[in-house]
Parts: structure tokens; C-alpha cells; sequence
């Protein structure tokens, strides 16, 4: 079972791995090759290492990194699982941590922006669509769920 904890700068590398990994092969399906390509040279080591600082960066790791999700309050960002491990309920996992961080700190709502790729997994998880917005990725899904 994959276990979650915080995002360390050595990660760097192995994140920005996933990343492109899965924007290649899972989020190829839904959006065109120039959009997949914008994407990856967005997410580089470097880029994540700053957004590690902004935000609160978690990792799952199970043999490696798997996966990993970020937040800003209660925004979550970034939210990858490597296609090896996908549907073994490591995504939940990731969401559900950021989550209880969000409720500690007293948010009553989670907000997440969707692709077109991770829309359904968020709908499993309790996420209400709220409005969709064209973005410089393509289309985009904002949704939100009430927090306990
Ligand atoms: C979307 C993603 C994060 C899901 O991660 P995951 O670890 O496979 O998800 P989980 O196994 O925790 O799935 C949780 C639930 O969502 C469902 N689910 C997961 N992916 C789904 C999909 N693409 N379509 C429909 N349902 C999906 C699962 O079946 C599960 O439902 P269940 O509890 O009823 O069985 C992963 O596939 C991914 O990284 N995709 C590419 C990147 C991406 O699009 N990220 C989202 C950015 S907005």
C-alpha cells in the first residue's frame, strides 16, 4: 500500500518524471499533441521545486514516487497518478490527504480544476461541477465538495 508524505526537493526529478509520463500516455487520449507538449515543458524539475514552495506537496510512494498532489489552502493542483498503479485507489488517497489538511486549517470546501482526463475521478470522489473555463492547457473543469 502506498503511503503518503510530504514533497522533499530530491523528489524533484522523479515528480516531473511522473508528470510527463502521464501526461504522454493517460491525458494523450483527451487533449492534442501541442497541448500535451505545452504541458510537459511546463512541469520541469524546476518548475516543480518553485511550486513545492507556494504550495503544500505531498507524494505517494510505494516502491518510488506513484504519485502526487499539491494544494494552496483549500485549491488542490497537480494531481498525478503514474498509469503502472492507476485505479488501485492511490488517487483517493492523495485527495483525501490534502482534504483533512484543508479541514484542520477550517475550510468548509474543497476546489479542484479539472482536465478532461481527470473530471470523472473527481465526480467519484463527491466533486460537484461548478463552472468549466478554456485555459491555456484547453478545457478545464472547476468543481468543488463540501469538507466535513
Ligand atoms: C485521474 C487520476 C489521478 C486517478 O488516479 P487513480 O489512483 O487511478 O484513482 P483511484 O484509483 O483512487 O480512483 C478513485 C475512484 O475514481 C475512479 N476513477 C479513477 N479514474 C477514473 C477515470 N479516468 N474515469 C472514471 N472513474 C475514474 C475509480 O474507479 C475509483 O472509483 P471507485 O472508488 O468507485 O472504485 C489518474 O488516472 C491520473 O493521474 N491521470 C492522469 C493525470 C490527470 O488527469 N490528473 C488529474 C488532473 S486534473
Amino acid at each position: 500500500m502506498a503511503t503518503i508524505r510530504p514533497f522533499d526537493s530530491a523528489d524533484a526529478p522523479a515528480v516531473a518524471a511522473l508528470i510527463e509520463r502521464c501526461l504522454r500516455e493517460v491525458n494523450s487520449r483527451d487533449y492534442p499533441s501541442e497541448v500535451i507538449e505545452r504541458m510537459c515543458d511546463h512541469f520541469t524539475e524546476q518548475r516543480i521545486t518553485e511550486l513545492a514552495i507556494q504550495r503544500q506537496m505531498v507524494v505517494a510512494e510505494d516502491d518510488g514516487i506513484v504519485g502526487t498532489v499539491s494544494r494552496d489552502g483549500n485549491k488542490v493542483y497537480t494531481m498525478f497518478v503514474h498509469p503502472r498503479v492507476a485505479r488501485r485507489g492511490i488517487g483517493r488517497l492523495l485527495m483525501r490527504h490534502v482534504e483533512e489538511l484543508a479541514t484542520i486549517d477550517g475550510y468548509d470546501h474543497m476546489e479542484t480544476g479539472a482536465s478532461i482526463t481527470g473530471h470523472d475521478f473527481y465526480r467519484r470522489l463527491g466533486y460537484i461541477d461548478v463552472r468549466s473555463t478554456e485555459t491555456e492547457f484547453g478545457l478545464n473543469y472547476i468543481l468543488r465538495r463540501s469538507l466535513p
